[in-house]
């Protein structure tokens, strides 16, 4: 019998749109319990990563393995929040229905929630600091809010592994600092959290396990291991502005290094 002692495991993964390869043979594994950053230049490759694992997006070849078993057998234990685009939905509802949602793999379509559903809701919404904003229509809240309130739909679910693909973009640096705290301590209780993100100068501090993409695998493994000068020249080119960021603000680590 095959082991699962990865929550996430992808396997010669490779991804087209129309003709063209935008990744190609991926191929790595994410512990369980990690908060796992995912990081690249623009046009890496990250979000399309997500969506491949999310059978968003088709692969061409290979797959992406959850516990040890397609998405097929595991959807209900994972929760995906895409990259952010500006809702403006035209139909009205409220910002604690789009958290309910969140439940409907449990009480289905046509089921009623329960009030244990209500109150996973109403949770989730004061986990991320929305809970004043309930009775308000989604698209009355800021793009910032918005955010918010789709990592508070993916919370709702309990799920065992979470994407996200840039939560931390367009929120203010307290919230940002909330939010990492919550999924610190959603680690902390062994759930897994891959997060797409940006700033590499907070790698170190909030991620124990780094994935570096651009098109093709640069690296993966733990950040004390992943997060170095050179992995990041390969990932990022030398030329990039990114690149001198993240290594001037790391100069003390990456001294050690060269
Ligand atoms: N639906 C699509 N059809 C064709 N090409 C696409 C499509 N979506 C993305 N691409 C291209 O695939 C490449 C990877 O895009 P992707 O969105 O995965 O990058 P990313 O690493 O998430 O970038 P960013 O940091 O800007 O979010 C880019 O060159 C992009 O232009
Ligand atoms: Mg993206």
């Amino acid at each position: 019998m095959k082991t699962c002692s990865n929550a996430v495991e992808v396997d010669n993964l490779t991804v087209n749109y129309d003709k063209t390869s935008v990744l190609w043979d991926l191929t790595f594994s994410i512990p369980p319990g990690v908060l796992c950053g995912i990081a690249g230049p623009n046009g890496a490759g990250k979000s399309t990563f997500l969506k491949a694992a999310m059978g968003v997006v088709p692969a061409l070849s290979g797959n992406v393995l959850f516990f040890g078993a397609p998405l097929s057998k595991r959807r209900r234990r994972i929760a995906y929040v895409p990259q952010r685009e500006s809702v403006d939905w035209d139909f009205p509802i409220t910002a604690f229905d789009v958290v309910l949602m969140g439940r409907y793999s449990r009480f289905g379509v046509f089921g009623r929630p329960r009030s244990s559903d209500r109150e996973a809701a109403e949770r989730a919404l004061e986990l991320v600091g929305m809970q004043a904003f309930a009775k308000r229509q989604i698209s009355q809240l800021s793009g910032g809010q918005q955010q918010r309130l789709f990592l508070a739909r993916a919370l709702v679910q309990d799920p065992d592994i979470l994407l996200l693909d840039e939560p931390f973009a367009g929120i203010d640096l307290a919230t940002e600092r909330a939010i990492y705290d919550l999924l610190r301590g959603l680690r902390d209780q062994g759930k897994t959290v891959l997060i797409v993100f940006h700033d590499l100068e907070n790698a170190e501090r909030y991620f124990d396990w780094l994935v570096l993409l651009n098109r093709r695998l640069i690296a993966c493994g733990p950040v004390s291991e992943i997060y170095t000068r050179e992995h990041l020249a390969r990932a990022f080119g030398k030329t990039q502005p990114l690149f001198e960021e993240a290594t001037a603000l790391s100069a003390k680590t990456l001294a050690g290094l060269e």
